[in-house]
């Protein structure tokens, strides 16, 4: 029997939300194309991310976009060129490539994630594992990168990668956005953007891409300061936490997980909460989604604590659609060592910290008696910049050499110069700030939501998409094509198009064969137009999930219509719908 994902699989195909990419020569696996439906779906999904994680915060949260293709030394220093492997096994006889970790997983075995070569290698050997393809032995593992290779330009030593995560672009302008913001945090930058990651053998459809599109938020924050400035707004969320060692989930308030230590800070923690409720609006319902903490050896390399946020499929179990992770300040410090450039923010001191400083004091007259006036303004202004301790030890060493440019060298002493330590205030205190960061993999949450709306009653199939998520919002039928039913259904279309609604006008076919595509493609209202409509200017509403049906006045359609969409209650529809399902 088929199972939920081919299913879905086939209704996707048939009624263009999504296929496997390349399908004409072949297809290629870890790569898919959206249709109409499926762009439709995804945006969508997008705007609600925005509206649930950016949009209310946005004095705190901005959005911006950066490049893709990225130079190799920022991944040096992010840790990506070393980190971002998976290990694969080389059958010797067919030479086909695997991931590790898959193959001994098709064995039944499980948390194998973090394994090193030495225990993987042991376990291949110890259950026997063969080539899936044609039974040869598999070589030794090996570490695989990742990352999509490519040049800049026209040079070859000019190498850089497609980015496997936008924050990358986070990191390299915090500084920028920073600044920007006037110099405040907390300060969360969202991103939303394609990202590529070249896995091994993807065979999961749309769970496993090697190009797929991320929504992310890094928030910086004070380390000194980490509260959270919205946690009261999601004090009562209860999550599911399943913590790293346990067996057994717990339903706990975010509140008390923090209090508990259970989740390192207020900003994972609140942004975990927005995560559970983001998915209550995807239709994924409380029970069928928690966080799973990550063990020391499964978090990536940049983090101190991560959860994933899974929702629980048919074929796959549970599946990761979202990773919180506290990143600490562990990438901003990587960038700044390699790239020399000062990330870090200030904090700002109220009453000032005094501090002794030396500061160097040109004697003038002196100056001018041994190397001229002409040459006092470019002596002057190389004095501005030397670090007073330094001109000291000079100075008790018999003189100190200055190199001009335009005069050369010259050496100045106890009579060109004095060094007075005197007393300042300090107002600003530089420091890194750390990161909280949720992020979450869109196609995976498209077939999530499909997952979860698709719904069969009496053989047919229903995909009772939360409205807000449904590409398309109103069908508007004539019962039949006849010319005055279509122009009445024609009017209607174009009224319902002004009020900004997506809305499709379909004459052919039965009407029993119309609605039941409006339903698989999961379009929550159908209008339809009758020989009634002629006389009392009326036509029915039909509901797609529950099939009922009222008639309302053709003048009152936008504001009923926006009724509906917005408050989803359908209790108005009372009537079982006239016509053939
Ligand atoms: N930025 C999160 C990730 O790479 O998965």
């Amino acid at each position: 029997m088929e199972d939920k994902y081919e299913k879905i699989s086939r209704l996707a195909k048939r009624r263009g939300f999504f296929w496997q990419s390349y399908e004409i020569y072949g297809g290629i696996g870890g790569f898919i194309s959206l249709g109409p439906l499926g762009v439709g779906l995804k945006n969508n999904i997008i705007e609600k991310w925005r509206e649930v994680f950016v949009k209310p915060y946005r004095e705190t949260i901005v959005e911006i976009e950066t490049p893709i293709i990225t130079p190799s030394k920022v991944f040096e220093a992010s840790g990506h060129i070393e980190h971002f492997t998976d290990y694969i096994v080389e059958c010797v006889k067919c030479g086909r490539k695997f991931r590790a970790d898959h193959l001994l997983e098709e064995k039944g075995l499980t948390g194998l994630e973090g394994l090193r070569e030495e225990e993987l290698n042991r376990l291949i050997a110890e259950k026997g594992v063969k080539c899936p393809e044609c039974g040869g032995t598999l070589g030794p593992v090996s570490k695989f990168n990742l990352l999509f290779k490519t040049t800049i330009g026209p040079y070859s030593e000019q190498v850089g990668y497609a980015r496997p995560e936008t924050a990358q672009g986070m990191f390299l302008n915090f500084h920028r956005i920073y600044e920007v913001m006037g110099r405040k945090l907390p300060l969360g930058i969202a991103q939303i953007g394609r990202v590529m990651r070249n896995e091994i053998s993807p065979r999961q459809g749309p769970i496993r891409l090697r190009e797929f599109t991320i929504m992310e938020i890094e928030l910086f924050f004070d380390p000194l300061n980490p509260s959270c400035t919205y946690l009261e707004e999601v004090a009562g969320e209860r999550i599911s936490i399943l913590r790293y060692g346990n067996r057994e989930p717990i339903k706990i308030k975010v509140v008390e997980a923090l209090e508990e230590g259970f989740i390192a800070n207020e900003w994972n923690a609140f942004f975990m909460a927005l995560a559970k409720k983001f998915l209550n609006y995807l239709g994924i319902p409380d029970d069928k989604q928690m966080f799973v903490e990550k063990g020391p050896q499964e978090k990536a390399h940049y983090s101190s604590q991560t959860f994933d946020q899974v929702v629980l499929t048919e074929r796959w179990g549970w599946v990761e659609v979202s990773g919180h992770a506290y990143r600490t300040d562990y990438d901003l410090k990587k960038h700044m060592e390699y790239s020399g450039r000062d990330l870090r923010a200030y904090r700002f001191k109220g009453e000032g910290e005094v501090r002794k400083v030396l500061q160097v004091k040109p004697i003038v007259k002196n100056i001018i008696r041994d190397f001229g006036k002409d040459k006092l303004p470019a002596i002057l202004s190389n004095l501005n910049s030397l670090d007073g301790r330094k001109v000291v030890e000079a100075l008790s060493k018999g003189g100190l050499e200055l190199n001009i440019e335009g005069i050369g060298s010259i050496k100045l002493n106890n009579e060109h110069l004095i060094v007075v330590e005197r007393e300042e205030k300090d107002y600003v205190e530089r420091f890194l700030p750390h990161v909280a960061e949720p992020s979450f993999g869109i196609e995976r949450l498209l077939y999530v939501v499909l997952e979860y709306s698709y719904r069969e009653r009496k053989g047919r199939i229903i995909l009772s998409l939360p409205k807000e998520l449904a590409p398309i919002k109103v069908a508007v039928f004539p019962l039949v094509k006849e010319e005055g039913l279509c122009r009445i259904a024609k009017e209607i279309y174009g009224k319902l198009k002004k009020e900004g609604l997506t809305v499709i006008l379909e004459e052919e076919g039965s009407i029993g064969k119309r609605y039941a595509k409006a339903d698989e493609i999961g379009i929550p209202f159908a209008i339809t137009v009758d020989r009634q409509s002629l006389e009392d200017s009326t036509v029915t509403v039909r509901d797609r999930d529950s099939w009922r049906q009222v008639r309302v006045n053709i003048g009152e359609l936008p504001k009923f219509i926006n009724r509906l969409l917005r408050e989803g209650a359908l209790q108005a529809l009372e009537q079982p719908s006239r016509y053939p399902p």
